[in-house]
């Protein structure tokens, strides 16, 4: 493992610098995998023991750099030690990497590699409360959902593996004037069949029709506001509708998440907080926190020198709140419900300024634990369309997806001994999505390309499942070869060497995504670690060599594999075994 190793050679530098080992452990990193050999598997970097003053930040960096390589001793595991520019070089010894790393995948804890790390000693474990997704009843599933939702899975399986109690919470759109609308329209327009057979359909047709005829019609808007005006006063047969449409939603979407693999412990929602909204306006009163504006508008002012040049709205003239008032209350809600240690909310960057200003309220109001609410914002998708056009419904995307991928698997041979092709064709067409979507830095935009991401050989989703099955058919077909126990000094080329190297590093990159919260980390590791794979299939044979080869080199292969599988499902993918 690798944690053995860094902690091998914290232990070194410890004793030599007379420190705590535990300060070394995290400036000593894995060396990215080059195709050249590596004399090194590890390094120190020697300005960080400037910085954090372990070494006289004066003097020269070099002399200090070699002075300290020379003073460290090399044993049987750290078998040489070097000064390269500012770092020092740690080689270690081959027979004892392969015998360490892949030593555990014999033992059935494959699920742990890189999470039980010491990287994570110090990383604080309590309650997560993760809300993605978070759909409008009756309105558009856009783009901006379907990244919300599978970052926000991301989030929470990343949060989950380290350790953590975590809370999938759904909060979807459904309050506000449009359930006015759609309760006013349902009666002209609506069809209880049609609502039972095709909900979000159903219902998003609805919706379209009576916003048309609220152009034009003065009767609509105030039979929409008579509606809405019943639901808020909990008036028993608009809130009964009301329900209907919500679950018959909730009950359609959890059979379409369930297709992506995901779930959620909890749909709530902004209806929930309608009453608690109230209560947050008295008490930003009572605090005197509540202002008037010149419009008669109830806001919260933000602005640095309480001048109201940056102000909140908080309640609208005719005394109604709004999705930020919903939010607060909701928040409050929360910490009381889940007493989570920290929330983090994933939506689209639109938002940015709203949960700033919410985490801003948060903590005027004294709710000191708004420093640890989080919001994870993305960019924006271009072009996601389908066949027959723009996207609605999230159903829409994952059948195309499919469809396409089955297109593309209908050449290979190894599609027609399938049992299931669908359902391949399902999870690699999803993996493929999650991964164009998870490449770059969620901050940027992107533009969405079934072609591009549907590629066999490029960095893809299509080409993760495609290393993973061949992986599983190797194993297979080698069933009876593997041992128990394999001799390390086997593997001993480059090829091998650089895959254990680059296992070596898994710790870290988890690290980092559960440090910034950013899939790339992890993805650009196990593309990576593919194409290393690629490469270990045609240089290390398994059939035809010498049973002690085939064996170590098996047990390389299904160590891989593992790690390849468990990173996948922390993506939120589902390896699939043949393709
Ligand atoms: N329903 C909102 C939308 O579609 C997203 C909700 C985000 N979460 C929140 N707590 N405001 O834009």
């Amino acid at each position: 493992m690798a944690c053995f190793f860094r902690r091998r050679i914290a232990a070194k530098l410890g004793k030599t610098l007379r420190h705590s080992e535990e300060v070394f452990i995290p400036a000593v990193t894995a060396v990215p995998v080059m195709k050249k050999q590596q004399t090194a598997d590890f390094k120190l970097s020697i300005s960080t023991l400037r910085v954090n003053g372990i070494l006289p930040s004066s003097g020269d960096i070099q002399l200090q750099t070699e002075n300290l390589a020379c003073t460290l001793k090399q044993d049987s595991v750290v078998e040489e030690i070097s000064a390269g520019r500012g770092v020092i070089n740690f080689k270690v010894n081959r027979k004892f990497l392969a015998q360490k790393l892949l030593e555990p995948f014999g033992k059935g804890e494959d699920d742990k590699f890189g999470l039980n790390s010491e990287l994570f000693l110090s990383l604080k474990r309590g309650t997560t409360l993760v809300e993605y997704s978070s759909p409008n009843i009756a309105k558009k599933f856009h783009a901006g959902h379907l990244r919300s939702t599978v970052i926000g899975n991301f989030i929470a399986n990343l949060k989950q593996s380290l350790g953590n109690n975590v809370i999938r919470m759904n909060y979807l759109g459904d309050w506000g004037m449009q359930f006015g609308l759609l309760g006013a329209g349902f009666g002209q327009f609506g069809c209880l069949e049609k609502l039972k057979q095709n909900p979000l359909q159903h219902l998003f047709e609805v919706y379209v029709q009576v916003n048309k005829e609220a152009e034009h019609s003065e009767d609509i808007k105030q039979a929409a506001r008579e509606f809405f005006r019943q639901l808020e006063q909990h008036e028993s047969q608009a809130v009964s509708l009301w329900k209907q449409f919500r679950e018959i939603t909730v009950r359609e979407y959890q059979r379409v998440y369930q297709r992506l693999g995901i779930h959620f412990d909890v749909y709530s929602g902004e209806s929930f907080h309608q009453d608690q909204a109230q209560e947050v306006l008295q008490q930003l009163q009572s605090r005197g926190l509540l202002k008037t504006s010149e419009k008669g508008t109830g806001v919260v002012d933000l602005s640095l020198d309480g001048d109201m040049s940056n102000v909140c709205t908080v309640l609208r003239s005719d005394g109604t709140t709004l999705y930020i008032t919903r939010d607060i209350a909701a928040a409050i809600n929360r910490k009381e419900m889940y007493n989570f240690d920290e929330m983090i909310y994933v939506t689209d960057k639109s938002q940015e300024n709203h949960f700033s200003q919410l985490f801003q309220i948060l903590l005027s109001m004294g709710h000191s634990w708004a420093q640890r609410c989080r919001h994870v914002s993305f960019g924006l998708v271009q072009g996601m369309k389908t066949r027959t056009g723009e996207v609605v419904f999230l159903e829409d995307v994952l059948d195309e997806a499919r469809a396409r991928m089955l297109h593309n698997m209908s050449q290979s041979s190894t599609t027609k001994t399938m049992d299931n092709p669908e359902d391949t064709a399902e999870k690699v067409g999803i993996s493929a999505l999650i991964i164009q979507d998870f490449k770059g830095p969620l901050q940027s935009d992107y533009k969405f390309d079934w072609d591009q991401m549907l590629q066999a050989q490029g960095d893809t989703g299509v080409f993760l499942q495609y290393t993973h099955a061949r992986l599983c058919s190797l194993i297979k077909r080698n069933e009876g070869v593997e041992a128990a126990t394999f001799d390390p000094s086997l593997l001993h080329e480059q090829t091998s060497v650089s895959i254990l190297q680059h296992l070596l590093r898994y710790d870290e990159v988890l690290y980092q995504s559960a440090q910034d919260l950013q899939p790339k980390h992890l993805i650009n590791f196990l593309l990576k670690l593919c194409h290393l794979i690629a490469s270990a299939h045609r240089e290390l044979p398994v059939k035809g060599s010498p049973q002690g080869v085939a064996q170590a080199r098996l047990r390389l292969f299904s160590g891989a594999r593992s790690v390849l599988a468990s990173g996948m499902r922390i993506l939120g993918i589902a390896p699939v075994a043949k393709m």
